[in-house]
């Protein structure tokens, strides 16, 4: 079954085709960070204009033969940015008539590792999602930070989650501080990479490990060890700048690579700490990772090691399908066709909940 995975929820126009729910035959990213740059961060109404200009091409170019159905991602998102997806898609499976399903972006992030790429030769290496469940998932992006409990394929409940901003807005936030432009995740990454090899990590500026206290009601009823807050570890950023006579003094000063190596630690440490404990609390068969920052090679490394030491296989995307693609959308579809909604009547949901 050849599915049409449509996904443009914030600032990339995807398209992709996906056999089987794993084999991706095309995948096309339009990514539009280029036009967002100038502003330092995603400026919703020219990633929806942008969206419409590309969606056509970025369709036209993934597509190839008969699809039997299309898929599209109609949360979490900006609205106006997946009401185009949306709009797209519901033609596309009008005029082909084909079924049309509706997915949640974040549940998406997480089928990543179960794609493998046709004719590369490897299928084998690549689990089948059934194969993997009981699953703790992190989905870890510039929007999202959640730990999601995984009993079976397919069925999906947020464990914990960040009280305040992602992990990738951390990352972006920091680097917009220090100006080392946008987005954040991926020049911070290569700083810190680079600083660690030369220097280790003993002489680290202490930030904090953003653990939320207990009984605070921005947890709404889940356990504060399986939470994170990003603000505080912002201000101490802030204010860290602030004392040193700021961003360029800093940077005068050679400081900016420790810096940025210590607040990544700061972040990679208690994505780490929380993954640990949820780990602990159930019995895993693997730990499934997606979103673009698991691209960080940091973190690839500790959970790496945090899968070891709890005995689960780890199971994270290969780098092209870390970032937001539309290979998730179809690829997921397969496995949900029978429960996701049929996207005929379906509206956008900027808000949508893991797992509703
Ligand atoms: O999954 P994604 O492409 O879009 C969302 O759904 O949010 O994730 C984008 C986020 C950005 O915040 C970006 O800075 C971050 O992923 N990111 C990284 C790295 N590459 C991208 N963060 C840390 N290290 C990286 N290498
Ligand atoms: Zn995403």
């Amino acid at each position: 079954m050849d599915i049409l995975g449509i996904e443009t929820s914030c600032d990339e126009t995807a398209a992709a085709i996906v056999r089987d729910g794993r084999e991706v035959v095309s995948n096309v990213v339009y990514t539009q960070i280029p036009l967002h740059r100038p502003y330092g961060g995603v400026v919703p109404e020219i990633a929806s204009r942008a969206h419409v200009e590309k969606i056509g091409e970025v369709v036209r170019e993934a597509v190839s033969g008969p699809v039997d159905a299309v898929a599209v991602t109609y949360g979490p998102g900006l609205s106006p940015a997946l009401l185009v997806g949306l709009n797209a898609a519901k033609g596309l499976a009008r005029a082909l008539g084909v079924p049309l399903f509706g997915i949640n972006h974040i549940e998406a992030h997480l089928h990543t590792p179960f794609l493998f790429d046709s004719g590369d030769g490897e299928a084998a290496r690549v689990p089948f999602p059934e194969d993997a469940v009981p699953a703790l998932g992190l989905a870890i992006s510039g929007g999202h930070t959640a730990w999601i409990d995984m009993p079976a394929y397919g069925v999906y409940s947020i464990i914990g989650q960040t009280l305040d901003d992602a992990a990738g807005e951390a990352f972006d936030k920091a680097a917009k501080l220090l100006g080392l432009g946008y987005p954040g995740g991926p020049v911070v990454d290569k700083i810190a990479r680079e600083y660690l090899a030369g220097s280790g990590s003993s002489g680290l500026v202490p930030f904090p490990k953003g653990r939320p206290r207990e009984g605070v009601s921005a947890l709404a009823g889940l356990p504060a060890e399986l939470c994170v807050s990003f603000s505080g570890l912002k201000t101490a950023l802030l204010r860290h700048v602030q004392r040193e006579g700021g961003a360029e003094a800093i940077a005068a000063a050679g400081e900016t690579p420790r810096l940025v190596a210590s607040y990544q630690e700061a972040i990679v440490q208690s994505v780490a700490e929380r993954t640990r404990t949820a780990l602990r609390r159930s019995r895993y068969r693997s730990l499934v990772v997606g979103g673009g920052v698991s691209l960080n090679s940091r973190l690839r490394t500790v959970l790496a090691e945090v899968a070891d030491e709890a005995g689960v296989r780890l199971l994270m995307a290969k780098p092209r399908y870390c970032g937001d693609n539309g290979a998730m959308i179809a690829g997921l579809a397969f496995f949900r066709r029978e429960t996701a909604p049929n996207a005929a009547a379906l509206d956008v949901c900027p808000g949508l909940e893991v797992g509703k």
